[in-house]
């Protein structure tokens, strides 16, 4: 990923690399005030290339002795953050093999809701997600390596303030987007439960704490369920709990929990062989739930967070769980699993049953948890389910700020029934085949959760890319830690 910095217009030269600036699309530029009186040359360069501001088109030209990269944003009236950070990560990564720095000349605020700052965050970062890569177990050639260093961010001396706030806040959450993105691609054995729980020791510092409860402790405490996912694996499972605490009082009091399924092979259920190739990102939602601890300590907000992460294998091992088998949760509840691939609700349902247990503002879930969250909802659109809607709102909100997308399912109480067993009080499966699988998912969990606010987050579409768009490489997204990190901050 490029490194960000803030700078002026007055003060950038031909040598300081490309500027690029922001071609509307049918004809105009968003422009900066300062570099108005150019407007009638550039867009006769950009009329010269047959260039129309058609969102993700970007070409250089030259006006007198410095370059301009002029890159499409779309139509006027749709500009907004996410128009801004889409365009900056095409701009990043046409620059990407051609130049070693590069100046992006920021256009005004089109309208009175978004501030300087806002738009400078969008343009931080599309460029740094828009250049992320995952090498850790790839040689990169000399001519494939890309030659980028650093982009400048441009405004008047009057925007620096702005500017500067910016890039530090962008930078927050690229750096915890990326952490996310290195997890999640990571192979599967090499993301024990044991290696993540030392990663979250490891962000424990300062103003976090962790506790790693062992197989021991969850023996002891009755997280049966956990430990049921995990008996077919010969790796030990392990439950993290961290707890973060403002300076002064904590204005609210905030759970986050993360489905951490380092990886998903069915169990006994046995997966396909196709369906368990992207299985190394079923710990997704620990892992944004990591990335957000990792962010706190710098963004530093005023609420008392903590994280719960059940982390172990979903393996088909000789002693695994069997469908007919009957679990007793950590609240008491008996589930009998019918299928062993529906392991998340099992390993969420005793996290969520301990959190429930300590009086939470609200209680956020983050789950790969289902398949048909991706036919539902596809790969850019994560689905909330929730028993209240102030927090729903709240996120919705946090998501749009952010440029993440949610839509609400509803948890429909007549769906219930079908998830009642003949021989226990819950079966992990509904009775009804094929039918709103992720809506069943959420219907679960709400056994596990008393009365506090709670919302569930599936992002089993949106945690995994299977191709490059704007701002995202194929494999892990870090989908919801943009929009956790907005929501904690508005707090
Ligand atoms: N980890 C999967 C869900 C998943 C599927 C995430 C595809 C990402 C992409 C989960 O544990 C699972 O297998 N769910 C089952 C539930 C079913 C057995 C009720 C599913 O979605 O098929
Ligand atoms: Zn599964
Ligand atoms: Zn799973």
């Amino acid at each position: 990923m490029i490194e960000i910095q803030a700078g002026t217009l007055e003060g950038f030269r031909p040598k300081d690399g490309p500027l690029a600036i922001f071609l509307l699309e049918g004809d105009g530029l968003a422009l900066h005030p300062s570099l108005k009186k150019h407007a009638p040359q550039i867009l006769a360069l950009a009329r010269g290339e047959n260039l129309r501001g058609r969102a993700g088109q970007v070409a250089s030209v030259t006006l007198g002795n410095q370059k301009l990269l002029l890159a499409g944003i779309g139509k006027k009236d749709h500009v907004d953050q996410e128009a801004l950070r889409r365009t900056c990560a095409q701009v990043a990564r046409y620059a990407q093999s051609r130049y070693t720095t590069l100046g992006v000349g920021l256009p005004v605020p089109p309208s009175k809701r978004l501030s300087t700052v806002d738009l400078a965050m969008a343009a931080a970062e599309g460029l740094a997600l828009g250049t992320y890569r995952y090498t850790k177990y790839k040689k990169i050639s000399k001519e494939e390596e890309p030659i980028l260093q650093k982009a400048v961010l441009l405004g008047s001396s009057r925007d620096q303030a702005a500017l500067h706030k910016a890039v530090h806040k962008a930078g927050i959450r690229v750096d915890s987007v990326a952490f996310v993105r290195d997890l999640v691609n990571q192979g599967p054995s090499d993301k024990k439960p044991e290696t993540l729980a030392s990663l979250a020791r490891s962000i424990a510092k300062g103003p976090i704490r962790a506790k790693i409860f062992t197989k021991k402790d969850l023996q002891a405490m009755g997280m049966n369920a956990i430990l049921g996912v995990a008996r077919g694996s010969p790796v030990e499972p392990c439950f993290v709990h961290l707890t973060y605490k403002p300076r002064g009082r904590a204005r609210k009091r905030i759970a986050l929990v993360g489905k951490g399924i380092t990886f998903d092979s069915g169990g006994l259920s046995l997966k396909s062989p196709q369906h368990m190739e992207t299985m190394k990102m079923d710990m997704a939602g620990a892992a944004a739930v990591l990335g957000v601890f990792k962010a706190l300590p710098v963004f530093k907000p005023q609420v008392e967070v903590q994280g719960f992460m059940p982390f172990t294998y979903n393996l088909p091992g000789g002693d695994a769980l069997k469908p007919g088998d009957i679990l007793r949760a950590y609240n008491g509840k008996t589930i009998e699993v019918l299928n062993t691939d529906a392991e998340g609700r099992l390993i969420l349902c005793d996290a969520l049953a301990y959190a429930s247990k300590m009086k939470f503002d609200a209680i956020i879930d983050l789950a790969t948890l289902t398949g048909s969250a991706l036919v539902a909802l596809g790969s850019k659109v994560t689905g909330a389910m929730t028993n209240n809607k102030g927090l729903w709102e709240d996120l919705q909100r946090a998501g749009q700020r952010a440029g993440e997308s949610l839509w609400e399912l509803p948890l429909v109480s007549e769906y219930k029934d079908s998830l009642r067993s003949k021989v226990a009080d819950l079966q992990n499966i509904s009775s009804i085949r094929g039918e709103a699988g992720t809506i069943i998912g959420g219907l679960f969990l709400q056994e596990f959760v008393d009365t506090a606010p709670w919302i569930h987050l599936d992002i089993a579409g949106t945690a995994w890319s299977n191709g490059t768009s704007a701002y995202q490489s194929p494999g892990g997204t870090g989908a919801m830690v943009r929009t956790l990190i907005e929501y904690l901050e508005s707090l």
